[in-house]
């Protein structure tokens, strides 16, 4: 059934909306502020929010930050008085579905609500059929290195034990921890990823372990960590290595008791959340060098798996091109075999992040349908705006993608020429039609691509489509 919150302090507000979405059939939860929601949201599965942007104790669009980072399932629709609408629109820009403005109006509030569901069950679905399909995460490559690799991961995923992935940039390490837990009797609950070089010293403790209110000034309200959000789970430690001594002591501590004090609170909590962790860096040389304790290495070192760098494995450089560009929508270009000499004669530092820039670049700058390696070298040393490539090159130089009209440098000459406001606008508009041509029109995967939410991207279009 669907479920759909109201956060707003107004009685009169929750009664109005809760008794239209109950005449539709709704399942509704009401809360007279954020924390109040919060604390639903731990206990309840919800579909939609309606989330009033000034709220007493936690503000709506802090509410908001929040819900997103730790439900980014549930669609969020903001009500606004006539008096803020500038906040409503922030909201929409941090990814909210839509807002609606007081007086509400019965039709405008079934028909967001409507689309907004229709969104969120779209990328409920879009998630499951990701893991069906398991095409994000599937771990191409035919050579003894990475068969060995991906044998490595099952017999790990089968047990509990810690496990240590390392291997250089780019290698697929954050792909091998989500097989992992995919692979492992853990896959329904939650993968939760904690980029430990990301994050400041002062704050990894609230990040890792939770706090309680009030636990220093900017805690303004309980918060869970991410300990206690892997519960079940697998919780995933990127970049280790570069994680301070002090939290090093404090993420032991844990691990030996198997338990978490939240900040600032009396009691502990039991934590059953599996820890992958990775790095790039030689945590035994770090251990040596005082920068890592080795009581801690010890611990999370019990199945260590070494992820070969490309060059390790030059077979598949061809092959997992080919399968990028296909992931792309450019299964169309072929490879002659100068162009597979190449590929695997390069030393690939980058790796397997770099060989997918380089299946992009073919996608949006090369015209032709079988590639050699002179289209490859000028490719690669072509950056954005560089020099221009041979004469018989089959490069288109606006790498625009076609179908998309050329920018010409006119055009960015006339934006110069713009005030502020419009200069971004006319900026974000054609930049967001260029991600748009260059994903194949799916707003989904340019939203990804781009790093923004696919409802943000949406309003934004949306937006672009009326002026
Ligand atoms: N064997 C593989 N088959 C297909 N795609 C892969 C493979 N390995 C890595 N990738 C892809 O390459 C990119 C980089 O992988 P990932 O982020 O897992 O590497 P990483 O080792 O964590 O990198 P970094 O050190 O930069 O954090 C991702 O887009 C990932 O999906
Ligand atoms: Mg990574």
């Amino acid at each position: 059934m669907t479920k759909i919150l109201i956060i707003d302090d107004e009685p009169g507000i929750r009664r109005t909306l809760a008794s239209i979405l109950e005449d539709e059939n709704y399942r509704v939860l009401t809360a007279e502020d954020a924390l109040v929601g919060i604390a639903i949201l731990e206990k309840e599965q919800i579909n939609l929010i309606f989330l009033d942007v000034l709220l007493p104790n936690l503000g709506g669009l802090e509410a908001l930050e929040r819900i997103q980072k730790e439900w980014p399932g549930i669609e969020v629709v903001v009500i606004s008085g006539h008096a803020n609408v500038d906040m409503a629109v922030r909201a929409v820009k941090l990814g909210a579905f839509d807002f609606l403005e007081k007086p509400l109006s019965l039709d405008k509030v079934l028909t967001v609500c409507r689309n907004a569901l229709t969104m969120q069950k779209l990328k409920e679905e879009n998630r499951g059929l990701k893991k069906n399909t398991l095409r994000e995460d599937e771990i191409i490559g035919k050579s003894p290195a990475i068969e060995n690799v991906r044998e490595l991961i099952r017999q790990a995923a089968a047990s509990e034990a810690r496990i240590l992935i390392t291997g250089e940039n780019g290698t697929g390490k954050e792909l091998a921890a989500r097989a992992i837990h995919r692979l492992s009797g853990r896959a329904a609950k939650p993968f939760v990823e904690v980029n430990c070089a990301a994050i400041p010293d002062t704050l990894i403790e609230s990040e890792l372990f939770g706090h309680e209110k009030g636990a220093f000034t900017d805690a303004v309200s309980r918060r869970r960590g991410r300990f206690e959000m892997a519960s079940g789970g697998t919780l995933f430690l990127d970049e280790i290595g570069d994680m301070s001594l002090a939290a090093q002591s404090k993420v032991l501590r844990v691990i030996q008791e198997g338990k978490v004090e939240r900040v600032g609170g009396e009691k502990t909590l039991d934590v059953d959340a599996r820890i992958v962790a990775a790095t790039n860096k030689d945590l035994e040389q770090e251990c040596g060098r005082g920068k890592f304790r080795q009581d801690l290495f010890f611990r999370l070192n019990v199945i260590p798996i070494r992820l070969p760098a490309l060059r390790e494995r030059a077979e598949d450089i061809p092959l997992l091109l080919l399968h990028f560009l296909k992931d792309i929508g450019a299964g169309h270009i072929a490879l002659d075999n100068s162009a597979v000499e190449f590929l695997m004669s390069q030393p690939w530092p980058g790796n397997i992040r770099e060989l997918k820039n380089l299946a992009e670049r073919i996608m949006v700058m090369y015209r032709g349908d079988r590639a050699g390696a002179g289209d490859l070298q000028n490719l690669i040393q072509k950056n954005l705006g560089g020099e221009s490539s041979g004469e018989n090159s089959k490069i288109n130089e606006n790498f625009l993608p076609p179908g998309y009209p050329a920018m010409k440098n006119q055009e960015f000459g006339d934006i110069l020429n713009l005030r502020y406001t419009e200069a971004k606008n006319s900026f974000e508009k054609r930049y967001l039609e260029f991600q748009l041509a260059r994903n194949g029109g799916i707003i989904s995967r340019t939203a990804e691509a781009i790093g923004i939410y696919p409802s943000n991207l949406h309003a934004k279009l949306r937006k672009y489509k009326k002026d």
